[in-house]
């Protein structure tokens, strides 16, 4: 099938892409490069072995996509496109709201206009908030907002898409709930690059192991867990592409209208317990402190991941330790990513 993937040059993007080329689907790939590089869709070329087709463009900008579209003639399209930085979201939430949810408009107004059916977008374990204890399954109550406008425009566009298929019986949406993706692919060509000072928990970690970080600041200590640390459910960027290419096998089986589905791996880890695998995979000690909480952390988040594994026949397979040895081979091997 020919997959139109918005935000394909970004961390979870260019690993799908890889895994779809490997697969035998022709890949077209929409990004703005707000917040990656084209030296990633180089990269994807190399991995996947073939050709993919770039266009540098906003999926906010109409008339270019409706242009793409008509010439493509995609079968589905893979959703990724989105700011991320849950901090940011705080400071600057029309910017948000207006790309996130707003690319998600224009992408169906144009999917509609061009006869494209079915989409898989990236939701977030973030919708899930606080209402429920984990494991969490995927017919949890959602609280009506999340704890940021990041995660919001995850709830905001998770309803859009419901309506939009509620009211259209042809169109098929997958959301797939990823818990905390981290690693890289194995051949250490491609993996996170983010910039400024990392927010996530792995790319703080890669980067004090480098040198270019001191030491880790972990946010709290005191949370009701066994070590005191916050517990999540982290997944190998490779196991959730993997997840994106047993979504797209639904609408190869027809109309499957809108279905939700969790990528996790149904277990968590605190960050005590994820410190010292990354201390183990890179031979040495990782210094830290301990902080304050950070605000609007859980002490506890991971997946029930039954559905998919019924469903799609999907799960992931690789361990922690295979999660730190590739996000470890990537940053010594790209030090400063992909460059400029
Ligand atoms: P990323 O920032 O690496 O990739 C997103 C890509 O989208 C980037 O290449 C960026 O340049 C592009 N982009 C953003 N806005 C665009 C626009 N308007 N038009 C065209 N391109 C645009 O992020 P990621 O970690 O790969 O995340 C991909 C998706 O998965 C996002 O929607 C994110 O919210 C979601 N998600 C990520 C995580 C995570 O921990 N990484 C967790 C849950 C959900
Ligand atoms: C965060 C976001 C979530 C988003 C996801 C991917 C919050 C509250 N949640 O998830 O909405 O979908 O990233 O972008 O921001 N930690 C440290 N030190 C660090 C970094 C993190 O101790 O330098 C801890 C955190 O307190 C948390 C755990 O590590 O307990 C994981 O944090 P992180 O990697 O940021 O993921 P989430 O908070 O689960």
């Amino acid at each position: 099938m020919k997959i139109l993937v918005t935000g394909g040059a970004g961390y979870i993007g260019s690993h799908t892409c890889v895994v779809l080329l490997q697969q035998g689907h022709e890949v077209v790939i929409v990004d703005n490069l707000c917040n990656s590089k084209p030296a990633a869709v180089e990269r994807i070329r190399e991995l996947g072995g073939k050709d993919v087709k770039f266009y540098k463009e906003d999926v906010c900008n109409e008339t270019a996509l409706g242009e793409i579209f008509r010439r493509e003639q995609p079968g589905a399209v893979i959703h990724f496109a989105g700011l991320k930085a849950v901090g940011e979201s705080v400071e600057k939430p029309l910017e948000y709201y207006a790309n996130n949810v707003g690319s998600t408009l224009t992408l169906l107004k144009v999917m509609g206009e061009t006869g494209v059916k079915n989409i898989v977008f990236s939701s977030s374990a973030t919708v899930y908030g606080d209402v429920e204890d984990p494991p969490l399954r995927e017919d949890a109550a959602l609280p009506n907002h999340a704890n940021c406008p990041y995660g919001t425009t995850k709830l905001m566009i998770e309803q859009i898409l419901k309506d939009y298929a509620h009211a259209h019986s042809d169109f098929n949406a997958v959301l797939l709930r990823y818990f905390n993706p981290v690693g890289a692919h194995e051949s250490g060509r491609i993996g996170e690059d983010p910039s400024g000072i990392p927010n996530n928990l792995s790319p703080y970690i890669v980067q004090v192991v480098v040198g270019k970080r001191d030491k880790l600041h972990i946010f709290g200590n005191d949370y009701p867990t066994p070590d005191g640390t916050c517990i999540r459910d982290y997944i190998h960027v490779v196991d959730l592409a993997e997840g994106h290419a047993a979504a797209l096998k639904l609408f190869e089986k027809g109309n499957c209208g809108l279905r939700v589905y969790n990528l996790g791996t149904g277990r968590g880890h605190s960050v005590m317990e994820v410190v010292k695998a990354f201390s183990e995979a890179a031979g040495q000690d990782i210094p830290y402190v301990i902080e304050g909480r950070r605000a609007g952390d859980l002490p506890e988040s991971y997946a029930d991941c039954q559905k998919a594994k019924d469903e799609l026949g999907w799960e992931a397979k690789k361990t922690l330790q295979d999660m730190c040895a590739d996000a470890l081979r990537w940053q010594r091997q790209n030090p400063d990513g992909y460059g400029d």
